[in-house]
């Protein structure tokens, strides 16, 4: 038996994942179990649970890999050193630090306080980039491809453009810092007021409200290269060799300002966090996911220059852009994209385990990933006994009865809280910790936001929907298993779907084939049978707090919110009145 731990440390994301024999058995965000959005320390809880799941022990694990080298691209952070002189004190100590995180062995021994005695494994240290790379080629069932990776910045690198063939990824092309399709994208979120870490995709879902106002403005941002692009430094503050981001003591991702007074010159003030979303911040946002899905194409172009391949797989933050994923298979050669649910930089535990596991040990033992779901479960006892401990009273149904009941109340306009079965593997819930919701009931979008959810009113709810039904709803039929994709809805599906259909007319939909999740299925198909609506609505499990993760979070958020109905394992819990 081969035990692989991959683990993502001290950046963004926290997170571990185990490979047994080539196949990826557990892989948990360390946020989900410690509570503190997009945690950025050591991944020790997370660690703990893989093994837990997996019933071993450290002394089984046989090797250990982690999504950095700092050793990586050094040429380039010296250049970067003597054209900052004032950054180089920094830069030494980054390294610095880098250079304890990259001691995996100690790290692991001091964090998760284990007898170093026992410890067999050897560690590797998988460059970030061919960390993210791997998360998404050694989980299709492909021997060639295309690669691409896009985000903020790791190891100096913001995009990797690679050949995956076989067992191997050769990288062909990267994109050194500061240049950085990642940062742009977060520069200009925060200007108009998303400047936390990870408000990226909320901009996105604002950028179909705005119009072409600025499109000179962003014109000038940046340029393209041959195989690449340059970002024009008088829009930007100097970012440092950390892309402005830092670790506060807590773990949590700091962001520096990061773009420069020609912003307020040209688009007058910067919006204040939760101040009024104007016509200008909407057309900020269009100009920004403008100009992002324009760089987006041309680096597909490029790759496709350099790998003629009708497949591409695809990571990083900036694979989490739905809405470029969706046009790039009309406005590219690629046909088929394998992106890997966890593109962020969670997935980069998994993907430096693969990538050892693939190219390192040459296993040769590559497994499809057909779901995303990876993380824990639980016994209906247990979630019994939870119930019992809160008080709630229930009615414990066979699965026929279960599926009946819940998809009366979703015919009925009511809301779902939807635990089921194995936690998801990445930022979106897919069936397993999700809110369910009746798509076309008119105002479910405001009942959500007013009961629930009290996100922005301009933000998008999901829709999953049956996968044969795909292309009769939707204007493109390439599977979108992890919400992935945003697609025109058909004309004569908008009015049905009016509670997942944006302002453009679109929808990033999860797709659902039976043999992934056989429940979440065969609940849309009952809801279908009822109304005639392939698409129930799906939205995260939570409240302004990490997605929830054991049944005690679940009924805490069903009793402290407006939700009616909570459906967790085999139970199914009813609010009175
Ligand atoms: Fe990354």
């Amino acid at each position: 038996m081969s035990v692989i731990l991959g683990i993502n440390t001290f950046h963004a994301g926290s997170s571990a994942a185990l490979i047994i024999d080539g196949e990826p058995v557990v892989a948990l965000a360390e946020e989900r179990l410690n509570r503190v959005k997009y945690y950025a320390g050591f991944p020790k809880l997370s660690i703990n649970k893989c093994l837990e799941i997996a019933g071993l022990s450290f002394a089984d694990i046989d090797s250990v890999a982690v999504g950095r080298d700092s050793s990586a691209n050094l040429h380039k952070k010296l250049e970067f050193a003597l054209k900052h002189p004032t950054k180089l004190l920094n830069l030494a100590r980054m390294r610095g630090k880098s250079k304890t995180f990259d001691d995996l062995k100690s790290l692991i021994i001091k964090e998760c306080e284990t007898d170093a005695a026992k410890l067999k494994f050897k560690t590797y240290n998988v460059e970030h980039h061919l960390a993210h790379t791997a998360s998404a080629y050694f989980i299709s069932d492909w021997d060639k491809c295309a690669g691409i990776t896009i985000d903020g910045s790791g190891d100096f690198v913001s995009c990797l453009l690679s050949d995956c063939v076989g067992d191997e990824i050769r990288p062909l092309k990267k994109i050194f810092v500061p240049h950085s399709l990642g940062t742009l994208y977060t520069a200009v979120c925060q200007f108009i007021g998303y400047g936390k870490y990870g408000d990226e995709g909320k901009v996105m879902g604002l950028a179909p409200l705005g119009t072409d106002s600025y499109h000179d403005f962003f014109e000038n941002m940046l340029k393209p290269t041959e195989n690449g692009f340059e970002l024009n430094p008088a829009y930007f503050l100097p970012f440092g060799a950390n892309q402005g981001m830092e670790i506060n003591d807590a773990g949590e991702m700091i962001v520096h300002r990061l773009y420069s007074d020609l912003f307020i010159k040209n688009l007058g003030e910067p919006r204040e966090r939760h101040g009024e979303i104007t016509r200008r911040d909407n057309d900020v946002a269009f100009g920004l996911q403008r100009v992002f899905e324009k760089y987006y194409m041309h680096l597909l172009d490029s790759l496709h220059k350099l790998v003629p391949s009708e497949r591409i797989s695809m990571a990083g933050g900036c694979a989490l852009n739905s809405v470029a994923n969706g046009k790039m298979l009309l406005e590219t050669p690629f046909r088929e994209t394998c992106i890997q649910p966890a593109a962020g930089d969670d997935g980069l535990a998994l993907g430096a385990a693969l990538y050892v596991s693939n190219s390192i040990l040459k296993e040769g033992k590559r497994r499809v990933m057909k779901n995303s779901y990876l993380g824990d479960e639980y016994s209906d006892s247990f979630i019994k006994s939870e119930l019992e401990r809160y008080k709630l009273s229930y009615k414990e149904l066979s699965r026929e009865e279960l599926l009946e009941a819940t998809t009366e109340e979703i015919k009925s306009g009511n809301v779902i809280g939807w635990f089921q079965g194995k936690m998801e593997w990445g930022p979106r819930a897919l069936g397993n910790r999700s809110i369910l919701a009746h798509p076309g009931f008119p105002n479910m979008k405001d009942i959500l936001n007013a009961r629930i959810k009290h996100r922005e009113s301009f933000r998008p709810f999901a829709p999953s929907v049956l996968r044969e039904r795909q292309s009769e709803l939707f204007e493109q039929n390439h599977p979108s298993p992890f919400m992935l994709h945003v697609y025109k809805i058909r004309p004569e599906w908008r009015e049905r779907l009016s509670a997942v259909n944006h302002v453009d007319d679109t929808g990033r939909l999860q797709t659902v084939a039976r043999d992934e999740n056989p429940l979440y299925y065969d609940l849309i198909k009952k809801f279908e049978s009822k109304t005639g609506i392939p698409v129930i609505l799906n939205t995260s499990f939570n409240e302004n707090e990490p997605i929830v993760c054991q049944p005690f979070e679940a009924i805490e958020c069903f009793l402290r919110t407006k939700m009616d109905v909570l459906v967790i394992g085999s139970f199914f819990c009813k609010k009175d009145g």
